[in-house]
């Protein structure tokens, strides 16, 4: 497994917002995590990049224990994110967003860089390389040079994904990556959400709403309400099981498929 969480339990204040949740996500799946409102997804997401820390449980990456480090250790591990609310630097080109997305894997300071300004020439050119690669992949060249305040919502959600992919994740979380998209940008997202895991074996944990995508893309589903984890299987068992439907989701939807 690439990642297990066991008994994750974490509080605020009054509210219980995960209790005692365990899952394994194996390496090279699509595992979906779906649920209402204030269910815990975020919260959990938060857990496992360490910018909270559970009040009990463990979590392990890769057979090690990652509970206690801090969040550029986890990053520099190769877990990377995006966001619910878009967070990138707006006043920053793209290729610069995706500059600073493998910040993470800079391996000199300030005086190793006036020491060895050859290392960090080449580092910085396999950095470009590396953004120009990704720019490439996502179809975002044209953009290269223009600030991310001057995007659409639609492409901004991609370029916070290349941001993501520059620091070569072996992990990748993604906090609703279809919200508040299009439906032909949500079938375009899942056909994505696919390439990245099988072409360039990037693991997924995925928290959306669109059920038709989760069917779509997911190899498997947690389901959270209030803090516990209610339900897991495929995504089919899942979506199927009339319980969770009815009681947490709402009526059935039918998987789309958009390829
Ligand atoms: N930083 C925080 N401080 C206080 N309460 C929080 C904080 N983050 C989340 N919560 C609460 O924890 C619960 C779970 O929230 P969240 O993880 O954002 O849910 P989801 O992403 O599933 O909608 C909610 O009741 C929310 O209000
Ligand atoms: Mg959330």
């Amino acid at each position: 497994m690439l990642l297990e969480a066991r008994d994750l339990s974490v509080r605020f204040g009054g509210v219980q917002a995960l209790r005692a949740v365990s899952f394994a996500v194996p390496e090279g799946a699509v595992f979906a995590i779906i649920g209402p409102n204030g269910a815990g997804k975020t919260t959990l997401f938060n857990v496992i990049s360490r910018f909270i820390t559970a009040e009990a449980g463990r979590l392990r990456f890769a057979g090690r224990a990652i509970d206690r480090l801090a969040p550029h250790r986890i990053a520099a591990l190769g877990i990377a994110r995006t966001f619910q609310n878009v967070e990138l630097l707006h006043q920053a080109t793209v290729k610069d967003n995706l500059l600073l997305g493998q910040h993470v894997h800079r391996r000199t300071g300030f005086l190793a860089e006036l020491a060895f300004l050859g290392t960090v020439r080449r580092q910085e050119i396999r950095m470009r390389e590396r953004a120009d690669e990704v720019l490439d992949y996502l179809g975002l060249q044209r953009y290269r040079d223009v600030r991310v305040a001057e995007l659409p919502y639609g492409t901004r959600k991609l370029v916070e994904l290349g941001r993501a992919l520059a620091s070569a994740p072996r992990l990748l979380l993604l906090d609703e990556p279809a919200a508040g998209l299009a439906s032909e940008d949500r079938a375009d997202v899942a056909l994505r959400i696919r390439d990245v895991c099988e072409r360039r074996g990037v693991t997924v944990l995925m928290v959306e709403h669109d059920l038709g995508l989760v069917a779509a893309v997911s190899d498997h589903v947690l389901v959270l309400d209030h803090g516990v984890a209610i339900a897991e299987g495929t995504a089919a068992e899942v979506l199927e099981s009339s319980a969770v439907v009815d009681a947490y989701l709402g009526p059935p939807v039918a998987p789309t498929t958009p390829w």
